[in-house]
């Protein structure tokens, strides 16, 4: 931990860096769409130096922030640290080692009742190359699994709880009385509840147990897609993004990190993901071929930020806003459209020319902590094909 915040403060370039990096971040972003995977991934990682450079310059000598207990709703006095960007030397080796969360979406399960079971584990999960957290994930991961049905199908949720407190699993598709369906379970026990999928769309679920921010911080957070009763346009690839921000109160390199209730209220994440990790898609684009149709089902889980969704180098065909799948209510021709913490919406992008085409939330501090990814048409020259 020490090494690499030494590492960071020891750049005597650093005000220069400050100064300059809200426009040489666009410029990053331009040359990612023309880089090679490799360099558009180092233009990241450097990015993410830059900003922990200049948010730690800001910290003077800052004391560290208290760990606060995620029942504790105390404040404190003094300065909060910002972990944001510290990692380890090999992070580039890291990234491209890590196995990314699969954004594919998966298949539509047969039958008028979806089954659908979750076991709830206390784990270990790694949010950033080299960067351990201490979460809590449905089904032992962050984010929970994608769960996928069609409008008018019966959802049967089973929740096991094998964590060590209470909690709970809310979905923002079922229209269903919270406090009989969304309770919280025990240690060791499990709840089952159904609801019909009505509305088509795509929506958050979370944990509901209080705190709520620190349950949904801490990685109990998921998206489930309701495809219409009559079907969208088919796209050639369906990719689910799901955003989330993470708070922590170390750097968790030696030691994972554990939830910062200060810094979530307020809302200094230290990492902002896609799909729980950091630039993950940066190392392994998410691909089409030209002129495929590609669909992004994005949700903003927070727990308290938006994504203000957006694609470098081109312009979504259509959008349904709020995940509004109502095509007469659908968007053309847009550049951003923000998805609200607690919301969804869908993207259709159709790219005619090979290249990398970036991801982001263009609320570019979230780019800087991670919250950016590739997309790659075709095979361009220079890119690495895995
Ligand atoms: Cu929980
Ligand atoms: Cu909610």
């Amino acid at each position: 931990m020490r090494k690499a915040r030494n590492r960071i403060r020891a750049g005597p370039e650093g005000g220069a860096r400050e100064g300059a990096y809200g426009l040489g971040m666009i410029k990053t972003l331009i040359a990612l769409a023309l880089a090679t995977t490799v360099a558009a991934f180092t233009a990241v990682v450097f990015s993410l130096d830059a900003v922990s450079q200049a948010r730690d310059e800001k910290a003077p000598a800052a004391a560290p922030a208290t760990p606060v207990a995620s029942h504790d709703h105390s404040t404190e006095a003094g300065p909060l640290t910002s972990f944001a960007g510290v990692k380890p030397d090999d992070a580039d080796e890291l990234a491209m080692a890590h196995e990314p969360y699969s954004a594919e979406l998966p298949a539509v399960p047969a039958g008028d009742v979806v089954n659908v079971h979750m076991v709830l584990k206390d784990v270990t999960v790694e949010i950033a190359p080299g960067v351990k957290y201490n979460a809590w994930g449905f089904e032992g991961g962050v984010p929970g699994p994608i769960v996928h049905v069609r409008q008018g199908q019966t959802v049967r949720m089973t929740l096991t709880n094998g964590g060590a407190i209470p909690h709970s699993i809310d979905y923002h598709a079922a229209r269903i009385a919270p406090n009989r369906a969304f309770r919280d379970v025990n240690p060791g026990e499990s709840f089952t509840f159904e609801f019909v999928a009505k509305d088509p769309g795509v929506f958050m679920y979370h944990c509901g147990t209080k705190p709520v921010l620190a349950h949904i911080a801490n990685g109990m957070y998921g998206a489930i897609v309701i495809d219409p009763a009559q079907p969208l346009p088919k796209a050639d690839h369906e990719y689910v993004l799901v955003g989330g921000e993470f708070y922590l109160d170390g750097p968790g390199l030696d030691e994972p990190a554990s939830f910062d209730m200060a810094k979530a209220h307020t809302m200094m994440p230290d990492w902002v993901t896609f799909n729980g990790y950091a630039g993950q898609y940066v190392a392994h684009p998410l691909t089409a071929d030209p002129n495929e149709l590609v669909r992004f089902y994005v949700v903003a889980a927070g727990p308290s930020l938006d994504v203000d969704f957006h694609v470098v180098g081109t312009i979504f065909d259509t959008v349904y806003p709020f995940g509004d799948m109502h095509s007469g209510h659908a968007l053309h021709g847009v550049q951003t459209f923000p998805v609200p913490a607690g919301g969804g919406a869908v993207f259709d992008v159709r790219i005619p020319d090979e290249g990398l085409y970036p991801f982001v939330s263009h609320s570019f501090s979230s780019v800087d902590l991670g919250q950016v990814g590739l997309l790659k048409i075709g095979d361009p020259p220079g890119s690495m094909s895995h």
